[in-house]
C-alpha cells in the first residue's frame, strides 16, 4: 500500500472518512502518519484514538518562518510518505515541503476555486452572494489555493445559510471527494499537462 501523511490544523473530519477508508485494503494506501502545526486539537486525539503516529510541528517553537518549514519537511519526510493530503490544513506550505514532494501534495478546500480562496472560504461565498459554491481537492502549488484542480463538488446555499451550516452541509460532500479523489489517485495515478490534472491515467512517476 501506498503511504499517506495526513496534514491537519483542526477537528479532523475529512481526515477521518480518510482512516476509515483506508480500513479497506482494497483502498490501496494506508495512513502513515498525521502532522499537525497545532497541539491539542481534535484531529490529533482521533488519530491517536486510532493509534496512528503523530507529530506537531508548531511555529511558535521555530525563530523563524523558513526554520519551521525545514523541522515540517523533516517531520514529514521521517514517515516515507508516497502523498501528502491536506486535510483542513490551515497553513501555507514553503518551499522546503513544496520541493521534496511536487506535484505529490493534495489539498481540500470548502469552495469552488477559483472562487474564494483564502482561509475563510465559506464566509467570503457567503458574502459575495454565491448561489452554488461546494469544495475542490487540488494539487498544491506555491500559491494560495492556485493548483491544478483534480475534483469538485458543488453545494446549493440556501437563504438562510450561516457560515456553520453551509462549511457543515460542505464538509458532508467533501469528506467523499476527497476520499474519492486520493483513492483514485493511489491506484489509477494521474497526470498533469500544463495546469490540467487528469485523474485515472498512467501512473505518475518522478
Ligand atoms: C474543510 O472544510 C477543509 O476544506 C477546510 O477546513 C475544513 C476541515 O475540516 N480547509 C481549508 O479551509 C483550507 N484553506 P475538518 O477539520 O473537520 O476535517
Amino acid at each position: 500500500p501506498q503511504r499517506l501523511v495526513v496534514l491537519v490544523s483542526g477537528t479532523g473530519s475529512v481526515m477521518q472518512a480518510l482512516l476509515d477508508a483506508v480500513a479497506d485494503e482494497a483502498f490501496g494506501a494506508r495512513v502513515a502518519a498525521v502532522v499537525s502545526d497545532r497541539a491539542e486539537v481534535g484531529a490529533l486525539a482521533i488519530a491517536e484514538e486510532a493509534r496512528i503516529p503523530t507529530a506537531v510541528v508548531r511555529p511558535g517553537d521555530f525563530p523563524d518562518r523558513r526554520t519551521w518549514d525545514e523541522a515540517l519537511a523533516r517531520t514529514i519526510a521521517s514517515f516515507d510518505p508516497d502523498l501528502l493530503v491536506c486535510a483542513g490544513f490551515m497553513r501555507l506550505l514553503g518551499a522546503p515541503v513544496l520541493s521534496r514532494w511536487p506535484g505529490r501534495i493534495v489539498n481540500t478546500h470548502p469552495a469552488l476555486l477559483p472562487s474564494y480562496p483564502g482561509a475563510h472560504a465559506v464566509r467570503d461565498a457567503l458574502a459575495g452572494g454565491a448561489k452554488v459554491t461546494g469544495c475542490t481537492v487540488m494539487l498544491v502549488d506555491e500559491g494560495v489555493d492556485t493548483g491544478p484542480i483534480l475534483a469538485q463538488a458543488a453545494v446549493d446555499v440556501r437563504d438562510n445559510d450561516t457560515e456553520e451550516s453551509l462549511h457543515t452541509r460542505i464538509k458532508a460532500i467533501e469528506r467523499g471527494l476527497v476520499v474519492n479523489t486520493v483513492g483514485r489517485m493511489v491506484r489509477d495515478g494521474w497526470t498533469l499537462n500544463g495546469r490540467v490534472a487528469t485523474l485515472g491515467q498512467p501512473r505518475h512517476e518522478d
